[in-house]
């Protein structure tokens, strides 16, 4: 197989991401209490699911964020200026990034940044249609780290980084405090950044959104086991453990856990991780913000909010950034 710019080739990628993924959990399931980083929900299946989370009645996220930018679209626009080259975090396609690069005025490139190759190139194939005057310029990598962004073949006016979907608030804060400088030194002096943020509201509400009446969420949270299961030859027996996901409203964010229905042993390999009745392993942190804490967490990583568009309920906003 042919290696890429870094001398890596598709097999080593794979294997190298398969060796992190045993060695995460490992170390996850040896923690107290248990965690798996959430990252680790999306392989197809995974990925399929979330999809299926997004056309949840209770799920107002994407509906909401998708609302604020067809509306906003021109006021975006007019706020990033012309020439921009887009860099989306994350394999974009959808229906977000059409949305950005129509209303968009003259946008010179678009640079997908994806670990997943086969969702890079169908994110790129489909678009390169719709958008002949734009240069696709897919990047094969991790976007929490630093990476080295390609050049359009005419010069950008500005550098714009797109993270929408709330997917900041998968995060940590120090490692979304993290992502933001990542952000900063990637958008240069001149750039910008649109980050859709999930904000603070009834706890009710919020729960909802991740405790779907259909269970769609509880079966993306419990692919994870299945995952585990196929990719690290483990013995996790799905009907053993609940999904769960509450509002801790101290630190404004859901929580969501993998509950252990009874005192059990799992197998992975030749490690044997046991779980107590009722013991709770976290999956994934959805943090939701209030804007003013967000405007603090971005003033530490170098950043200032300069426009912010949300919808009639204050229930999603869409931030744009510059350096501060
Ligand atoms: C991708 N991310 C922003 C979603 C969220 O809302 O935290 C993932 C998700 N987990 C459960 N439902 C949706």
């Amino acid at each position: 197989m042919t290696p890429d710019a870094t001398g890596e080739t598709p097999a080593d990628a794979a294997a190298r991401a398969s060796a992190e993924f045993r060695a995460d959990v490992l170390h996850g399931l040896a923690q107290t209490p248990k965690r798996i980083p959430s990252k680790y929900f999306y392989d197809a299946r995974g990925s399929q699911l979330f999809e299926e989370i997004c056309a949840q009645p209770e799920y107002y996220l994407t509906r909401t964020e998708l609302a604020i930018l067809e509306e906003n679209a021109a006021a975006i626009a007019s706020a990033i200026g012309p020439r921009a080259l887009l860099v989306e975090y994350g394999s974009g396609a959808g229906i977000k990034t059409r949305l950005l690069l129509d209303a968009l005025d003259q946008p010179v490139g678009y640079v997908p940044v994806e670990i997943s190759r086969s969702a890079l190139d169908a994110s790129i194939e489909n678009l390169s249609e719709e958008f002949p005057e734009v240069d696709m310029l897919p990047v094969s990598a991790d976007f929490t780290r630093p990476v080295d962004l390609p050049a359009p073949d005419q010069a950008a006016r500005r550098t714009v980084v797109f993270f929408p979907g709330s997917t900041l608030g998968n995060f940590e804060q120090r490692e979304a405090i993290g992502l933001l400088r990542t952000m900063a030194i990637e958008m240069g002096r001149q750039g910008a950044a649109l980050v859709g943020i999930d904000l603070q509201k009834d706890p009710a509400i919020l729960e909802a959104a991740y405790n779907d009446a259909a269970g769609v969420t509880r079966e993306f949270t419990l692919n994870l086991l299945t995952r585990i299961n196929r990719e690290l030859q483990a013995d996790f027996q799905l009907h053993e453990f609940e999904h769960g996901a509450r509002y801790n409203a101290q630190a404004g964010r859901i929580e969501t856990h993998v509950v252990s229905r009874i005192d059990q042993v799992v197998a992975i390999g030749a490690h044997r991780f046991a779980f107590a009745a009722g013991e709770a392993m976290l999956v994934e942190y959805s943090c939701k913000y209030a804007p003013e804490d967000f405007a603090a967490m971005a003033a530490r990583a170098g950043l200032r909010v300069v426009r912010s568009w949300s919808d009639s309920r204050r229930w999603f906003a869409v931030q744009m950034l510059e350096r501060a």
